[in-house]
């Protein structure tokens, strides 16, 4: 035994500590490469990697590439139309198939950038990603997929058995040592306990319970809190409503559709009418065409074709209602190429099939299509916990983006803040009350007046004003 034996077991354990930091760099370059397609590429190709959008499905690429230089495809994804004026046999090929679309060129991206998105492409389009951040488990939000949920417990199974693993090594370790000095101090060989008599011993056992309790606990008290909400939380929406867009480009006021934020508790999302107050006359958007657009008239049952509400639409067939959205997809198609090709056909039944899949949740029993927008909740409280935003905006005065970072820069809202008590704690101990010309606040400032004037002060916290106590915040 000896030396030897302890040699092999440190080599078995340094290879599992090894193989689990693999796993994580793999995680990591895929949660990169996942960003990456996010931001750059999701608004063209479809991230399920299986079906077309404004561009081709990626999901076996570098197959499809696989009789060039690896090379070929990173200067593809940088700057395609350089190939295709070069003529590269397989831009040229793609060229052809998808003209007059132009896919945009990324200069920025390292190798390592386009590595990882392939690489999260790959998986993706594999189903076998890594264990991802869970996301909320909430019924019902689409494009949260079962097989990212599965593969995060395969990785707990997974690292629950290499920490078994290494709790059996260790205790041989220990065991082979006393043994050891035992021999030595007696010269003669105690009696040694089998494996079995060891994983039975009492100690063995209760620290197994004690393991599976604080580790049940963790995947409980996880589960709770992703269930409510995350930091970062960035959900696919049914419309790809963007903030960039709206706020940032056509500098449209948060409260024009946030309007109960000045006013109330809640900041409430618009209906669809608000939507409508524009979209009437912006029926096409230069972005998707009649893809996303015509999904609020389908809620609505506004008919884009004769500019009117449509009458009994609560009522009617989804056989009828597809007759009217495809006819519009159809002569808007027609009005932009002149007439109806195959690929006009597949535009129709794409877009028709994007508005079935995104007004209609099967997993909640909704199968109409008729009725609200079901936009995911990014941001979401405890209900133990009272929070009032026209408290913040219009007495506080605090600004949106404070709370809820740049908005009108983020194409998808993400939640900015954690949102953790905290979180709000910290800021009532740091925000200064803004007393001027604030009729909410002349008891307190009679009272601080006093104390502000004979220097014994020299500002008003939020936490002065009872920010801080438990009941302002908890039911
Ligand atoms: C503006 C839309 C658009 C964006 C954004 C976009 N693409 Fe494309 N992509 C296309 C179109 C369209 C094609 C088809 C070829 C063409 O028309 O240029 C294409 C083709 C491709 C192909 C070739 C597929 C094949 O089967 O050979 C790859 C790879 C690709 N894109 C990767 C990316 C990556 C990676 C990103 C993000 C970094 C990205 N694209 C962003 C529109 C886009
Ligand atoms: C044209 C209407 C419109 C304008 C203008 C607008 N929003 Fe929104 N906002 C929406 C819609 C629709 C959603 C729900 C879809 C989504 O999350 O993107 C939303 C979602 C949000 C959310 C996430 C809510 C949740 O689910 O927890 C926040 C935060 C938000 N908006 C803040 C802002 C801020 C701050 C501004 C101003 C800079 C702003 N919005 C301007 C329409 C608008
Ligand atoms: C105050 C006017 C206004 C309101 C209200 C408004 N939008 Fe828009 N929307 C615009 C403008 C302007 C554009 C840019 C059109 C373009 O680029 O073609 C746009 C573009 C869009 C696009 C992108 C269309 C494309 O294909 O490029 C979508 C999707 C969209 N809006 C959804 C919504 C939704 C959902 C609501 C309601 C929550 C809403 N909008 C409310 C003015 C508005
Ligand atoms: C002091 C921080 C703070 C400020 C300032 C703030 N919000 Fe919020 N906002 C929050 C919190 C916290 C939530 C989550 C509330 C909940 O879950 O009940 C939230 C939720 C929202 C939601 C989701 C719907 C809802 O009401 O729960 C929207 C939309 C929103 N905020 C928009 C805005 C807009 C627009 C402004 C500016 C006019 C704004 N917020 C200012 C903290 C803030
Ligand atoms: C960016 C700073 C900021 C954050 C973050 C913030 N608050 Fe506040 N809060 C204020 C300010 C400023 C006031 C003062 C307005 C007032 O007195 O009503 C205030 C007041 C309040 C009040 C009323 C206190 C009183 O004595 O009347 C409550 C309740 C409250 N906040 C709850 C919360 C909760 C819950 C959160 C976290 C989810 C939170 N706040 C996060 C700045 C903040
Ligand atoms: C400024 C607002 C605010 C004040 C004041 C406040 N809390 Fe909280 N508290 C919160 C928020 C927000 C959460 C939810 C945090 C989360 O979901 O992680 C919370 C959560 C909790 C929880 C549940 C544990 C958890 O993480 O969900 C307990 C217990 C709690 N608070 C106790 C207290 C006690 C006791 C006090 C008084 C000393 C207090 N709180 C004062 C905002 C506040």
């Amino acid at each position: 035994m000896t030396l030897n034996c302890l040699k092999n077991r440190f080599l078995v354990l340094f290879f599992s500590i090894f193989s689990l930091s693999v796993i994580a760099q793999d995680q990591a370059a895929i949660e990169s490469g996942k960003t990456l397609f996010k931001n750059n590429c999701a608004s063209c190709h479809n991230k399920d990697m299986k079906s077309k959008l404004t561009g081709p499905a990626l999901g076996g690429v570098e197959e499809r590439w696989a009789d060039y230089p690896q090379e070929d495809l990173y200067t593809w994804i940088r700057n395609s139309q350089s190939m295709i004026s070069q003529g590269h046999p397989r831009a040229t090929e793609l060229w052809n198939e998808w003209k007059p679309t132009v896919m945009n060129s990324f200069p920025t991206l390292s190798d390592e950038d386009v590595a990882n998105i392939l690489a999260y492409i790959n998986c993706t389009y594999e189903g076998n990603c890594p264990g991802q951040v869970q996301v909320a488990a909430d019924q019902g939000v689409p494009g949260q997929s079962k097989g990212e949920q599965e593969s995060n417990s395969l990785v707990y199974v997974f690292l629950l058995a290499i920490l078994a693993l290494l709790a059996i090594i260790l205790a041989r370790i220990i065991s082979n040592l006393n043994y050891m000095a035992v021999m030595r101090e007696k010269g003669e060989a105690p009696e040694r306990k089998t494996l079995v008599e060891i994983l039975t011993s009492k100690g063995v056992i209760s620290f197994a319970i004690f393991a599976a309790v604080v580790i049940g606990g963790f995947i409980t008290v996880n589960n709770a809190i992703n269930l409510g909400r995350q930091q970062g939380y960035e959900p696919d929406q049914p419309i790809k409503f963007s903030h960039v867009t709206h706020a940032g480009v056509h500098k449209i006021d948060c409260n024009y559709c946030h309007d109960g934020a000045r006013r109330s508790k809640h900041s409430v999302i618009p209906a669809a009418n608000t939507c409508m107050n524009c979209h009437k006359a912006i029926k096409v958007g230069s972005q998707y065409g009649t893809g996303e657009l015509t999904k609020i008239y389908a809620s609505v049952g506004y008919d884009p074709n004769t500019d009117k509400y449509i009458e009994d639409y609560e009522s009617m067939s989804e056989e009828d209602i597809k007759r009217i959205y495809t006819k519009w997809i159809a002569d808007t198609y027609i009005t932009d190429k002149g007439s109806l090709d195959s690929e006009g056909e597949e535009l129709i039944e794409n877009q028709w099939n994007g508005i079935v899949s995104s007004l209609t949740n099967e997993e909640a029993g909704d199968t109409k299509i008729q009725g609200p927008i079901e936009w995911v909740r990014i941001h979401n409280m405890p209900d133990h916990v009272y929070f009032n935003h026209a408290q913040h905006v219009s007495v506080g005065k605090v600004e949106c983006q404070t709370c809820h970072g740049k908005v009108e820069e983020m194409e998808v809202v993400k939640q900015y803040s954690p949102l953790s008590m905290g979180w709000c704690i910290n800021c009532h101990r740091q925000t200064e009350v803004k007393f001027a010309d604030n009729k909410y606040y002349d008891n307190y400032y009679e009272m601080y007046h006093e104390q502000i004037k004979n220097n014994k002060r020299d500002k008003v916290t939020v936490e002065d004003i009872g920010g801080t106590e438990c009941q302002k915040c908890h039911y």
